[in-house]
């Protein structure tokens, strides 16, 4: 065991407590037990490179390239997107990619290239694949984006999976991102990173990795473009990391360089290039697009592990009323269930949970509940006698069910790659439909088995339905949580058809916003830990998933009351604004920092309110794009190489830019402004950029600028909508889409588009485009701002 393993397993044992520290022993014993009985031993290997070209068979959108070990399939997409997978790998079958995947572009055309390889020319992107087996993806003017390597195999002589390894170079300015959930980046600096889901045992700050969502992709800016690369397989490996350097002028720039490793698994992969926003919406069209939470679900929520009671939960909530403070939602932890059983009320301490949903709801709160996949292991629970009844948990080589340790105790776990066990799981959300829940927050589903020491998850080598072509848990762990959501998200709707789900996990994989969202897990109170929660968040967006958000106050202890102010006024302009906290860490409630912070806290919190609906039209436009409601600052300009290193602001939508105060003490900050005017929305003072300006920071507020010529839907002063718009420079315009609220229900509302234009010093024109080129202008509900500052 490393040191970093050691000082896990001795948080691990302080989290499940002494009481349980001898059964955490055993857990992890059994663990390491069955794996030694149920997994093969690897014993000799042999090492595989493709070897020279020997053939070529065109196909759809480009075609097989045989080589004498091994055969490469190449395939360019309608919509720009590079498949190519070796030994046979095709897009299916997948976990991460909707359908058959999308078709192959008709026009693409493979033809020989020099020295005796071959190139797959389209509209988009080119791919060359060398007589060896390297394949580059260049743009259509020819430039390199990425240069994969000849992979390398090395097969078990007795069979088995085997491993590979591939080594790809990028240009030597390019920047790493995405990767899953990761608390170092956003930047993704050099480094190993492992591929496989991992409760963290306590909790985490930047230095910590893997966390609970791990994802094979990366997206790779640089001068020559923007590129997304997924690498299509699930298993267990780890991408190494090297950024490349430029030689000042003298030609011998160093490459970037990203080497991925993996333990089994197809040996298949996804390029997408472009700008960053038609990356995302092509990754977005072959993944699946994100669900658009309930608008309730864009307000502030409240949680804590250890409410304990009905009384409690009301004097919270009542507290909220009387503090003034915004509360959409309110949700209860693993201490609301009997004796932490899953799908159980502790009717106790939780009398009549219909009621008190029902008493809230009338205030504008609504109940969500934790879920965690273990079911305790006892006849008497009905849930275990259902799922055995089912036949729903997984077994080990041997064929006995799985155990494992959990809050709950000794516990099963259903398996949710097989869609017969999904659809039992999901009927069993009816039972909290029933208790008044109206959302879901998916736990410990990486999944989680405390043990003492190793990895705190299932044997490998337990068995999985892996949608019936059978496999172990070294295919299967990195998708239990994806599967659980699914499983969820069809239950839900089958259950309650009219409502749009609501659910958020805190374990996934590629595919997860099809049904929810995630949250970062135990992030680590303390200034790192906020630098944390921002780096999860954008790099998570990067890889698909754009609802997320921190645990703001952080998981454990106690944040001064400094730090958690900054920490709500960095998770108010997150999509997912929550405080939460341990059972044995100080409150999070708004007033327990004194009345400066509630004062300070109650401003943020209202100016949530206020943007509501411009979360509305982001949560629907990433539906319909892609693009994640919070963006890094090179979203829009990737080649400004000041942007792509800026790691402590971010843009929400097009129109906001949200400065952060990321460190103790501070009460101004340097914020680097992307190219345009920028206004900072509290003084209405304009700035140009690019470049970096000194703005304000007091405790009272973060800089927040708002792009000129941004149309921005708010919460009018009635509560109706208003276009808050910001006056383009003159001679200039600008735009801004709204999607209004259509309730809860499945309706697609219609995006509207608004252009602005200055019209000499003191007058800014809104026109709504009503299509075919009709512009209508727009007087009332319109408020500008800026007017009267530069011109
Ligand atoms: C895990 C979750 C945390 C939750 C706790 C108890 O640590 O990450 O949010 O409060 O379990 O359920």
């Amino acid at each position: 065991m490393n040191g970093q393993g050691l000082v896990r397993s001795v948080k691990a044992v302080s989290v499940v407590g002494p009481a349980r520290g001898w059964r955490a022993v055993r857990s992890a014993w059994r663990r390491s037990r069955a794996d030694a009985a149920g997994l093969p031993r690897r014993g000799a290997e042999r090492a595989r490179v493709p070897g020279a070209v020997t053939g070529v068979e065109p196909g759809p959108g480009g075609g097989v390239i045989s080589f004498a070990r091994a055969e490469l399939r190449v395939r360019v997409t309608a919509g720009g997107a590079v498949f190519w997978g070796w030994d046979g790998a095709g897009p299916e079958p997948s976990y991460a990619v909707v359908g058959a995947g999308p078709e192959a572009d008709p026009r693409a055309v493979l033809e020989p290239d020099k020295e005796g390889g071959w190139r797959v020319v389209s509209e988009r992107v080119t791919v060359v694949v060398s007589r060896h087996g390297a394949v580059e993806v260049r743009t259509p003017g020819g430039v390199v984006l990425r240069r994969d390597l000849p992979p390398r195999w090395w097969e078990p002589v007795a069979g088995g999976p085997a491993r590979w390894l591939q080594r790809s170079e990028v240009a030597a300015d390019a920047r790493f991102f995405g990767l899953g959930g990761r608390a170092g980046g956003p930047r993704l600096r050099d480094g190993s990173y492992r591929l496989w889901n991992t409760d963290p045992a306590g909790s985490f700050g930047p230095q910590d990795d893997p966390l609970s969502l791990t994802m094979p992709v990366q997206m790779v800016v640089a001068d020559a473009g923007t590129h997304l690369v997924f690498h299509d397989n699930t298993w267990d490996g780890s991408v190494t990391l090297r950024e490349g350097a430029e030689g000042a002028g003298s030609g011998h720039d160093r490459a970037g360089c990203s080497e991925l490793r993996m333990d089994g698994g197809p040996l298949r992969c996804w390029v997408v290039v472009g700008a960053p926003a038609r990356v995302l919406q092509v990754f977005a069209s072959l993944t699946g697009s994100p669900a658009v939470p309930p608008s309730w679900a864009l307000g502030y929520q409240h949680a804590r592990w250890g409410f304990g009671s009905e009384r409690e939960v009301r004097r919270v909530v009542a507290g909220c009323l009387d503090h003034e403070i915004p509360l959409s939602a309110l949700h209860l932890d693993i201490d609301h269930f009997d004796s932490h059983r899953v799908f159980t009320v502790d009717r106790e301490r939780f009398p009549d949970l219909p009621v008190l949903a029902k008493d809230l709801a009338e205030e504008g709160v609504r109940l969500v509940s934790i879920v965690d996949p273990a079911v305790k292991a006892d006849p008497a629970d009905e849930v275990y006698a259902s799922g055995r009844a089912a036949d729903a948990f997984v077994r080990d080589a041997r064929g006995r069910v799985v155990e494992g340790l959990v809050w709950a105790g000794e516990s099963v776990y259903p398996d949710f790659t097989s869609p017969r066990v999904r659809r039992w799981w999901g009927g069993l959300y009816e039972e909290r439909l029933g208790q008044g829940f109206a959302g879901f927050w998916h736990d410990m589903n990486e999944p989680v088995s405390f043990g003492a020491f190793g990895d705190r998850t299932l044997p490998r080598s337990s068995r999985h339905a892996l949608e019936g072509r059978g496999g172990d848990h070294r295919e299967a762990h990195n998708v239990y949580g994806l599967c659980m959501a699914q499983a969820a998200d069809e239950g839900l709707r089958r259950l309650r058809p009219e409502e749009r789900p609501f659910l958020f996990s805190r374990s996934g994989w590629v595919g997860l916003q099809r049904y929810g969202g995630t949250w970062s897990g135990d992030v680590a109170t303390g200034w790192p830990g906020l630098r944390a929660s921002l780096s999860l968040v954008l790099g998570l967006g990067l890889c698909g998933v754009p609802y997320s958000g921190p645990d703001v106050g952080g998981f454990d202890g106690s944040p001064s009351p400094e730090l958690y102010l900054r920490w709500l006024q960095l998770g108010a302009f997150l999509p997912l604004f929550r405080t939460h906290a341990a059972r044995w860490a100080g409150r999070r409630e708004p007033w327990e920092f004194g009345p400066e912070v509630l004062r300070h806290a109650r401003v943020v919190l209202d100016e949530r309110r206020r943007l509501l609906p411009y979360w509305v039209t982001l949560s629907h436009l990433a539906q319909r794009t892609g693009a994640p409601y919070v963006r890094p600052l090179w979203w829009a300009a990737p080649e400004e190489r000041a942007l792509r290193d800026c790691e402590d602001a971010f843009l929400v939508g097009d129109a906001l830019l949200v400065a952060p105060v990321l460190e103790p003490g501070a009460t101004r900050r340097a914020v680097r402004l992307p190219r345009g005017r920028w206004y900072d929305t509290t003084t209405g003072r304009a700035y140009e950029g690019p470049g970096q300006v000194l703005l304000d920071a007091p405790l009272s507020r973060v800089p927040v600028l708002a792009r000129a010529g941004s149309v921005l839907p708010v919460r009018g002063a009635d509560g109706g909508l208003e276009l808050e718009v910001w006056a383009p420079a003159r001679g200039r315009t600008g735009s801004g889409l709204v999607v209004r609220d259509a309730g809860d229900g499945w309706e697609l509302p219609e995006v509207e588009r608004y252009v602005t234009r200055r019209e000499g010093r003191d007058r800014v024109v809104v026109e709504r485009d009503c299509g075919d080129g009709e512009l209508r202008e727009v007087t009332e509900g319109v408020r500008v701002r800026g007017l009267g500052d530069g011109g």
